[in-house]
């Protein structure tokens, strides 16, 4: 997806090599240190004086580019604030100032020189995994569709030098997790900011296929109308029954533990595109609606990591995808129909349709006796005005869980902040003609829509991501790959390494 490559080398062997481009961290309390003081003498003191000139500084994320030499073409510093604050926060900011200034430059390969970053083992591979993640997000760029496609960063390799801190396969370990967590969160990057009228559900079915080919642990099967049919998913197949696009159930089994192991579940709202349906959105800004899919996206980019990194549990992806459109066969407000669970649902508004395909899709899951299950979903504007673009929005029927996947996010600078779900907001679902109806009274629309899930859901520990917020920036900015990083860091705390 990236076309990058990361690998390990001494820090010993930096100053007398030739390099594109040589990156040296900057803290406030330490001078010039081990290598970073060799490649400044190597470069006859370029970075003290660039320092002294007050152009490289220690305050954290600053980078600042210099020219070097013949042999090393370019230096950069990259401030990395106090020693004493150097935490999780901190190494983010500086790994993805370090990716941005990187996908910005002419070099096609970078040296980062880690030797005096950490302080201790666990600190190093934390940061070497955040950055080569970065590095691979930063170098993603979007061509599919492009007559005549712009280059994108020439950055190909990247290069991290360790000194003896770290094993060179602890070293290896760390970059290669990195790249597979930034290869994954890129691959969703792409499905979701693919256009709806190519990325329809039978171009994810074929994706997932795709993808299922690809690793011998992972199965995939899909289902169609006909056999969703046969299930009883009245609830999934209303929404599209409006689009001349067939809905289809993905699913995508990874079984990399025993038999025995129950499975983690990850469900995943994969609508390609939300009209609304006949509760028409307005026609401004209708066009976003392509990213509806952001929760399905995680989830091919998470199955993805799980399968690239080995890891010994059982992870089963399922992505409901349907497309929400208006026509003479579209689901009526008003109109009442039978989920999956038996329950009668009253569609009050059409375009609360995620919740539709989801229920169905939980209710499914129930046959694979999950450990827990996670649904991924772009649900509800509501959660951007509670939560903005920072967090996404999580609810949970399990403390144990919510605290997990808070932990994750945290751990991987990812966040996810809880939101309430209880009877006082489900009352608001009560409908006189069916078991319940598919939106609430007005208030709290991020709980209600949880609280509307919670019912399909009593059967096993269960969480939802409301990801409206932060699967996506804006058309311009397009898909962010969340939240890949704050699952895949979940599953690998229930995984052996
Ligand atoms: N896909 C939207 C939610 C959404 C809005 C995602 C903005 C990303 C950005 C969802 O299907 C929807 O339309 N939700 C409605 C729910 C309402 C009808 C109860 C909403 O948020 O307005
Ligand atoms: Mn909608
Ligand atoms: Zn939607």
């Amino acid at each position: 997806m990236s076309n990058l490559t990361v690998n390990a080398t001494k820090a010993s062997n930096i100053a007398k090599a030739k390099n594109e481009l040589v990156v040296i961290p900057l803290f406030a309390e330490e001078p010039l240190a081990a290598t970073g003081a060799q490649v400044n003498d190597a470069l006859s003191g370029v970075i003290e004086r660039a320092i002294a000139i007050g152009d490289a500084e220690a305050k954290l994320g600053k980078t600042t580019v210099m020219v070097g030499s013949e042999s090393i073409s370019r230096v950069m510093t990259i401030g990395c604030g106090s020693r004493t604050r150097f935490d999780q926060n901190a190494m983010t900011t500086v790994t993805s100032a370090v990716a941005r200034a990187l996908s910005g430059s002419k070099a096609k390969s970078a040296v980062f020189v880690a030797d005096t970053i950490a302080e201790n083992k666990a600190q190093l591979s934390t940061f070497l995994e955040f950055l080569s993640r970065d590095v691979a997000m930063s170098c993603y760029h979007y061509t599919a569709t492009l007559g005549s496609p712009k280059p994108g960063p020439a950055l190909r390799k990247l290069s991290v030098a360790t000194d003896t801190l770290l094993s060179s396969a602890k070293v290896k370990q760390a970059v290669t997790t990195g790249l597979a967590i930034g290869n994954g969160a890129n691959l969703t990057r792409e499905l979701v900011n693919l256009p709806a009228n190519v990325c329809t559900p039978s171009y994810l079915a074929k994706e997932g296929r795709a993808l299922g080919r690809r690793f011998e642990k992972l199965s995939v099967s899909i289902l169609d109308e006909k056999k969703m049919g046969e299930l009883g998913m009245g609830s999934l197949l209303s929404v599209g029954h409006g689009s001349d696009e067939p809905s289809k159930l993905i699913v995508m089994k990874y079984s990399g533990g025993a038999t025995k192991d129950a499975p983690y579940c990850l469900v995943g709202k994969g609508i390609t595109f939300d009209t609304g349906g006949i509760s028409l959105k307005p026609s401004k800004g209708m066009e976003s609606m392509k990213f509806d899919m952001g929760g399905a996206g995680s989830v091919f980019g998470v199955m993805q990591t799980v399968a690239s990194l080995d890891l010994d549990i059982n992870v089963i992806g399922v992505v409901a995808a349907a497309e929400n459109m208006p026509s003479g066969c579209a689901t009526k407000p008003g109109d009442v129909v039978t989920s999956m669970s038996g329950k009668t649902i009253e569609i009050l508004n059409t375009d609360a349709e995620g919740r539709l395909v989801l229920c169905d899709a939980l209710t499914y899951v129930e046959r694979f006796k999950p450990a827990e299950v996670v649904d991924i979903a772009t649900l509800t504007g509501a959660i951007i005005v509670a939560l903005g673009y920072e967090a996404s929005g999580l609810f949970a029927n399990d403390d144990g869980l919510a605290q997990s996947l808070t932990e994750a996010g945290l751990a991987s600078g990812d966040e996810a902040w809880r939101l309430p779900i209880n009877k006082q907001y489900d009352k608001q679902l009560n409908s006189k003609y069916a078991d319940m109806q598919n939106i609430g009274t007005g208030s709290a629309g991020s709980i209600t829509a949880a609280c509307f899930l919670a019912r399909f859901t009593e059967k096993y520990k269960w969480a939802h991501l409301d990801v409206a917020g932060t699967a996506f920036q804006s058309m311009q900015k397009g898909a962010t790959g969340r939240p890949v990083p704050l699952l895949v860091e979940y599953l690998r705390k229930k995984s052996s390494h």
